[in-house]
């Protein structure tokens, strides 16, 4: 079917499709989910197959309602918090499940805690509301790949083995949702999303820890089984913090490239129009953010022995930007 323009009808053949076990991908504030009935084994199963994703690997459980979360997970009064103020929006919880929770244990991978997200996409929202069910969705890539913040994105990474693409454009964030872990009293970031931690401290007058998996903090894979090092990555190689480019490498650059030298002479002028992406030109990170992986894309081309990526200011989503990048940029 590919993809299709959002409608009444449209969404309620794609909520139909989730009632009936199978795959709809969808869009999101942050990235393009790809969605399965959360309860339904068999169609779970079916996303992990779709990705290649390593059942080790835990899903997302989408909501429309905190009442919804509160059935398949345990809400403390922090987690309560959380909800009231970041719901919908992009911010996952991992939460102590409910021993009731209809929700597959392959879906979570057979832990007693669960992801849940109340996106504030409004397709997202209704489709989960149509469906009836809470719809587990990772992002709807190949498992260790740039994630997809277009339809088209989507149906290139995974094609016709998706049942239907609803198109909502291009994502508005461009980075998967911030991972809270609230099982504990302090909660701990598990994944950098556009709501950062000093926001969270803010709101909460709490303390809040950094549990991101990464090279400061290996110990950290363990509580986020999906945060594998490699991931979000291009086929070329990604280096950071590039200071100069060859002129057989692509550059992602971020503000003013005017001091941007070229190792062999010459000026980014002699580079092609596919050769090089500018994140954000007038150093904005939210607009970087949202450019990310659409641009990682595109220059993700066998022509050109690697991508350069200018630095990119450790602050506020730049922390975001700047671990996916890491990532990225790992060898495999
Ligand atoms: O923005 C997003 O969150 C997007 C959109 C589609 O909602 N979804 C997304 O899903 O990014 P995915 O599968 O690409 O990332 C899910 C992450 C993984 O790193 C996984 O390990 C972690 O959530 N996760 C899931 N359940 C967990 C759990 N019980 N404990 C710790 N981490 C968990
Ligand atoms: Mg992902």
């Amino acid at each position: 079917m590919g993809i299709v323009a959002v409608t009444d009808q449209s969404l309620k053949k794609a909520s139909r499709i989730i009632q009936d076990g199978g795959l709809v991908a969808f869009p999101t504030e942050t990235v393009y989910g790809l969605g399965c009935n959360a309860l339904d084994k068999a169609a779970v199963e079916k996303v992990f197959r779709t990705k290649g994703r390593p059942p080790i690997n835990p899903l997302i459980v989408h909501v429309a309602f905190i009442a919804d979360a509160q059935k398949i997970a345990k809400m403390t009064p922090l987690a309560e918090q959380i909800a009231f103020h970041f719901w919908p929006g992009p911010l996952t919880m991992i939460l102590p499940q409910r021993e009731n929770s209809e929700v597959s244990e392959l879906c979570t991978a057979g832990l007693n805690t669960i992801a849940v997200r109340f996106p504030e996409h409004e397709i997202a929202r209704k489709l989960v509301q149509m469906a009836g069910v809470p719809i587990a969705a990772p992002s709807a890539n190949i498992s260790g790949a740039i994630s997809p913040t277009s339809p088209r994105h989507v149906f290139e990474s995974l094609g016709e083995s998706v049942d239907m693409i609803l198109a909502g454009g291009a994502s508005r964030m461009g980075i998967e949702s911030t991972i809270v872990d609230v099982t504990t009293d302090i909660p701990v970031i598990l994944r950098y999303g556009s709501i950062t931690k000093e926001v969270l401290e803010d709101v909460l007058k709490c303390n809040v820890q950094d549990g991101v998996a990464g090279e400061d903090n290996v110990h950290s894979l363990i509580q986020s089984p999906g945060q594998l090092l490699k991931h979000y990555a291009p086929q070329i190689p990604l280096r950071m913090d590039a200071v100069d480019v060859h002129s057989d490498e692509a550059l992602l650059a971020f503000g003013n490239t005017k001091f941007m030298s070229i190792k062999t002479g010459g000026n980014l002028s002699s580079f092609s129009d596919d050769q090089i992406r500018n994140l954000s030109e007038s150093t904005d990170l939210e607009e970087a953010a949202k450019n990310l992986f659409s641009y990682m894309r595109d220059l993700d081309n066998p022509k050109f022995k690697s991508i350069a990526v200018m630095n990119i200011p450790n602050e506020g989503v730049g922390v975001a930007i700047n671990d996916r990048l890491w990532r990225a940029s790992q060898k495999p």
